[in-house]
């Protein structure tokens, strides 16, 4: 248990932090650069320096400040996704500084560890799952979170076995796996936002080309 106590308007505040950036990285993923770059303006506006926050508070907020605004004019889904995992950093940082790291882990919850499975859908769910973990890991920090998002990735089946006829989907899908890979043995907090940002850098390009109209 962490010695300090808790106050309401600081979790309802995390709440709406937590729901903010979460929605800019499934839209980052999804490959809506639009939206991002709108909801990110919105974010920029709100967050706003509060002269009452204690001086370790300073740094992270002012590197939230600083990533959003990347994501508000960002014009690669690589800027996006780099920012984006250093926004889950910041928010670790501050949570070492503040000595909530368990209290945020516990608040984290993603369910059970989805089935493997065999088919696109399947390995999409597990996608999701396990990046959704590595990111809790950075936001809490909690080390634990990590190692169970790459595992599940490094124990996906084949790209190959899952669309062996679109060789242009198998390399991507085979990028993102080799990312995945060497996330699973990235053990420092520097490294794993490094890498978190390279493996949210290949999704949009993946889902773009299959959302888009055929011929
Ligand atoms: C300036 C410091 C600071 C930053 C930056 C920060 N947090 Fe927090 N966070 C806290 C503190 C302090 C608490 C503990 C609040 C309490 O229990 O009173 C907390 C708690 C939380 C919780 C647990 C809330 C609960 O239900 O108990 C979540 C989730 C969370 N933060 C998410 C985030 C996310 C996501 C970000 C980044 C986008 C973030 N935080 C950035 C200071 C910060
Ligand atoms: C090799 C290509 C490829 C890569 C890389 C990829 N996806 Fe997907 N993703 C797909 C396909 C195909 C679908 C299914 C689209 C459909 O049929 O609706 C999908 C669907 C999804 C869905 C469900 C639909 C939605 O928009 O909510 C989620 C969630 C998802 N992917 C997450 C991810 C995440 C997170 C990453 C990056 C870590 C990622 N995917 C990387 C190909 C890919």
């Amino acid at each position: 248990m962490s010695a300090v106590a808790t106050d309401p308007a600081t979790v309802a505040q995390m709440h709406a932090l937590l729901k903010t950036t979460e929605t800019l990285r499934e839209q980052a993923s999804r490959g809506q650069s639009d939206a991002v770059r709108a909801a990110a303006t919105e974010f920029v506006a709100s967050l706003q320096p509060d002269p009452n926050h204690p001086d370790p508070w300073m740094d992270p907020l002012a590197s939230i400040r600083a990533q959003a605004e990347t994501l508000a004019t960002h014009e690669t889904d690589e800027q996006a996704a780099s920012a984006l995992a250093q926004i889950a950093r910041a928010c670790g940082d501050c949570h070492v500084s503040a000595d909530v790291q368990e209290r945020v882990a516990a608040t984290l919850d993603r369910g059970a560890t989805p089935a493997l499975g065999s088919t696109e859908a399947d390995a999409m769910r597990v996608h999701d799952w396990s990046t959704q973990r590595m990111w809790d890991s950075l936001v809490a920090p909690d080390k634990d979170r990590w190692v169970e998002g790459t595992t599940l990735f490094v124990l996906l089946p084949s790209c190959v076995d899952l669309d062996p006829a679109n060789e242009e989907h198998a390399l991507r899908c085979d990028r993102a796996r080799a990312v995945a890979r060497r996330a699973h043995v990235v053990s420092d907090l520097d490294g794993r936002t490094s890498v978190m940002g390279d493996l949210l850098g290949t999704c949009a390009s993946c889902h773009r080309a299959v959302s888009a109209p055929k011929g």
